[in-house]
């Protein structure tokens, strides 16, 4: 028997008829075809059933048994990605991680322009592990909340009236709607479309007209929880694991899983929670999210080309590369002798860390701006830049101001190159390309790890 699928919800679901008991005639159900009958009973089954669904782990077997109708079904939530096309799978073995890199050629254009592949990478790389969605700063007190979206997950977290961090699929259970919207503070949530109102803690609390509804139970319908933990100044969510309500995340796991052996490193390198918020800068990038990543990941290779002011306040030759599990960090002296002025925000030593897939932390003087980038795309991403800083200067505003503006400088100088790489890569002059061995060992090791997620 070949099932359908369906997406009932944020699972692709599919549906067997039970092989025992069948009055519902002996075919695949397709979740989405059961509102269509307008028998009051049907519609509250089709309720239970979408509620039961949403629930279900991927790959969880569950035997649905109907209310008023002589039949079970069951039914088995898998992954998207489960059904990869041949297509997209043969796109991945295009790279090759195991050839050295002064041999090796970067990964195929299909990488950072083909659809179908940027929806698998959302499956396997963002839908797994942990991934920063925020700042602490977002949630500093009770009833604090911020939204986000990655990929096709709508989340939203807030921190509840016990002070605990929460964070759930921001979607209404009755028909879907968004339920909340930007960020603040808020006592509960209330569904903008027909009033739900659910808790801080998730819990449904008020369902309105519900009156005739039959077969529904108010405690199935609350948010659906995501696994949520915050390490230093971060916020970061599993979309992938169960998240039971009330569960707090053992913070030194989640450091382990993020960071691995890196974790220590950090958290004595002057990142941490001690520095001062200082504000955020966001921009839309039309490029593939990796080719930010790639940019990133040069060794400073294109530092002195492209961001002259930024070199004069850099020693370049002294930049290293270290490599860790999933993180690897680039680091380089301040240049003294050349600017003043430069060598006051960069400091003695800059770091730059990646944490794979997409979050980078950088550390310089007294400044740590972070750069999250969020796929939006094939060709398009978002980078949000959160910027901290020493306690000490937090009221410095000429200096904060001429920082900041550096730092846009910068930016809008790898956002020219970032979109110009884009647009070559949808080029058919070019295929894949090759990497300078002594500088960027790091974009190599981004790529390899990259394979591997994709290949689990
Ligand atoms: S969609 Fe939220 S109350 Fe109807
Ligand atoms: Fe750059």
């Amino acid at each position: 028997m070949t099932p359908k699928g369906s997406q009932a919800s944020n699972q692709k679901c599919m549906v067997f008829p039970s092989l025992t008991n069948h009055k519902l005639p002996m075919r695949t159900y397709d979740i989405l075809d059961l509102p269509l009958t307008y028998d009051a009973n049907e519609m509250a089954m089709s309720m239970q059933l979408t509620s039961l669904i949403s629930n279900l782990r991927p790959r969880q077997l569950l035997n649905l048994n109907f209310p008023n109708k002589d039949a079970t079904l069951t039914c088995c939530a898998i992954r998207k990605s489960d059904h990869v096309v041949p297509e997209t799978q043969s796109l991945v073995h295009q790279f090759n991680p195991t050839t050295p890199i002064e041999e090796a050629v970067t990964p195929p254009t299909s990488w950072y322009t083909d659809s179908s592949f940027f929806h698998f990478e959302l499956d396997r790389v963002f839908y797994r592990g942990w991934q920063v969605v925020g700042t602490t700063e977002q949630i500093k007190d009770s009833r604090d909340f911020f939204t986000g979206r990655l990929g096709d997950v709508e989340y939203v977290v807030c921190r509840d009236d016990g002070g605990m961090v929460r964070a759930f699929h921001n979607v209404c259970r009755h028909h879907a709607s968004i339920l909340a919207s930007g960020s603040g503070k808020k006592s509960c949530f209330v569904c903008p479309y027909h009033g739900w109102t659910y808790g801080l803690n998730g819990i449904l609390l008020k369902a309105t007209r519900i009156s005739g509804m039959r077969n529904f139970h108010i405690n199935d319908f609350g948010l659906l929880p995501i696994e949520v933990a915050t390490w230093g100044p971060f916020v970061l969510l599993n979309l992938e694991k169960e998240s039971l309500p009330q569960k707090e995340v053992d913070s030194h796991n989640v450091s382990k899983e993020w960071l691995g052996s890196c974790s220590e490193f950090l958290s004595t390198s002057g990142v941490d929670s001690s520095l001062s918020y200082v504000c955020r800068r966001e921009y839309v990038i039309e490029c593939n999210w990796k080719v930010f990543c790639d940019n990133y990941l040069d060794g400073g290779y294109h530092v002195p080309y492209a961001h002259k002011g930024l070199a004069s306040g850099l020693k370049m030759d002294s930049y290293s590369i270290t490599m860790f599990e999933r993180v690897s960090i680039q680091s380089c002296e301040g240049s003294s002798e050349k600017s003043k002025e430069s060598y006051d925000r960069v400091g003695r030593k800059a770091i730059y860390a990646f944490i794979y897939p997409n979050f980078m932390i950088n550390r310089y003087g007294p400044w740590m701006d972070t750069n999250l980038v969020v796929p939006l795309g094939p060709n398009k991403c978002q980078v949000i830049f959160d910027y901290y800083l020493e306690h000490s200067l937090k009221d410095d505003t000429g200096f904060i101001e001429k920082s900041l503006q550096d730092s846009e400088e910068v930016q809008i100088e790898d956002i020219v190159l970032c979109e110009g790489v884009q647009k070559g890569l949808q080029s058919p002059a070019y295929s894949v390309g090759r990497y300078a061995p002594t500088v960027e060992q790091a974009m190599h090791h981004f790529h390899c790890l990259l394979y591997e997620n994709l290949v689990q």
